[in-house]
């Protein structure tokens, strides 16, 4: 047996099969396109573990999927690969659409004639696993209850909506064709190989490079927050488990404002990795213009998941961001890597009109 992963050189899909051959011997094939957000370093150590296949390819090029499908025949895919970063989408909407919504439709394709020439056993064990976010459902006002499996869609960046939309036509592949997919809806995620342009990576990026802190607008934005490998093991039990059809949230039942996340951080750095001059790294908070659209408040009811599949996060906000600085310093040379030219330029394009 075998799974097909798209996206597994990005921040969740490389956690996704480091966890999945930690946890069984069963072979990963891994279609990623290596954009600015993948990286093979990673997966350095799968390097030799033939229970590993990388092929660089795009999930736009169909006769690349169906060779893979062909060749491998895997009892599932897992989809991982997406453009994911919300101030990009507002920066260059138009690769969203094409990875996002042109590459879902691809793969779904695919795997439509793929499935549809099994047989037996094979064809009734096939899933088509789809991987989304909370983002699709808006925003929530603070009194509002968190999202639940059944929220109206709302999304409000062209992240969210290429996302929306990839989300609209694996349901419609399952209703109308029966294709055997399951969806997970699921909060942000934090920990070790987390792209340095997101928060909680650039936080503590910058911190250590003596750097402002930028906070968009008041930093009062709610966002839940979970422990990457949490999300791993959410994955893992839809795919044992899940009901064809469904949709999962998965959720770290952990609401912050990005204010909090930042002070927490400036803590355990002060702890781990004092300044030199003694000072405490708040010095360097930098309160910046806020993200055009910038939704306030996103919260997950993961109720579902665990009901129905007995998954809870193992981690919790504080176990889980301390692993997460310890990660980060540890592991300095893997920023460096990839603060590439490309990263410098993203910087100059994000942060100068800002302020910061
Ligand atoms: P990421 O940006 O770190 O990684 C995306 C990966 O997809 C990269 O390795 C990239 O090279 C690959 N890729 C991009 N376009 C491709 C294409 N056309 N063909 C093949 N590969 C391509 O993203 P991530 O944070 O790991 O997110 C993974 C998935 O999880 C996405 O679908 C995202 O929407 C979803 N998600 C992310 C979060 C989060 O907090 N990061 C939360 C919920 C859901
Ligand atoms: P991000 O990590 O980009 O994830 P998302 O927008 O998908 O939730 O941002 C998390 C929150 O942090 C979001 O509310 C925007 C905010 N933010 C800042 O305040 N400053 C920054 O420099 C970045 C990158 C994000």
């Amino acid at each position: 047996m075998t799974i097909l992963i798209t996206g597994g050189a990005g921040f969740i899909g490389s956690n996704f099969v480091l966890d999945w051959l930690r946890e069984s011997d069963e072979p990963v094939v891994n279609l990623d396109k290596l954009t600015y957000a993948g990286n093979l370093g990673n997966l350095r150590g799968l390097e030799g573990d033939a229970r590993h296949t990388f092929v660089q390819g795009d999930i736009c090029d169909r006769a690349c999927v169906d060779g893979l499908l062909t060749a491998h025949r895997p009892r599932a895919i897992v989809h991982f690969a997406a453009e994911s970063h919300v101030d990009r989408s507002i920066h260059g909407p138009g690769e969203f659409l094409r990875t996002n919504i042109d590459g879902t439709f691809t793969l779904l394709e695919a795997a439509r004639a793929y499935w549809g020439a099994l047989e037996g056993e094979e064809k009734a064990a096939f899933r088509f696993h789809h991987v989304s976010t909370d983002e699709v459902y808006g925003s929530l006002a603070p009194d509002d209850p968190p999202f639940t499996e059944t929220n109206t869609y709302a999304p409000n960046s062209p992240y969210s909506a290429s996302k929306a939309a990839s989300d609209h036509l694996v349901r419609a592949w399952h209703h109308t064709y029966g294709l055997p997919v399951t969806t997970s809806n699921c909060s942000n995620n934090y920990g070790p190989y987390h792209f340095p342009e997101k928060l909680i990576p650039l936080m503590i990026a910058n911190a250590l490079a003596g750097k402002p802190l930028p906070i968009y607008g008041d930093g009062q934005q709610i966002r839940d927050w979970l422990y990457v490998t949490d999300h791993c093991s959410a994955i893992r039990a839809i795919l044992a488990d899940g009901k064809v059809g469904e949709v999962y949230n998965v959720g770290g039942w952990n609401e912050m404002p990005n204010i909090e996340i930042v002070h927490t951080l400036i803590r355990l750095l002060d702890e781990l990795s004092p300044r030199a001059d003694g000072a405490s790294y708040a010095e360097q908070i930098a309160y910046v213009a806020d993200r055009p659209g910038h939704d306030r408040r996103y919260a997950i009811d993961a109720r579902k998941i665990e009901r129905e599949l007995g998954w809870r996060p193992a981690e919790t906000f504080q176990t889980g961001i301390r692993k997460t600085v310890e990660w980060y310093l540890a592991n300095q040379a893997w920023v460096r890597d990839v603060q590439s030219g490309a990263y410098r330029e993203w910087l100059d394009r994000n942060y100068a009109h800002r302020g910061a």
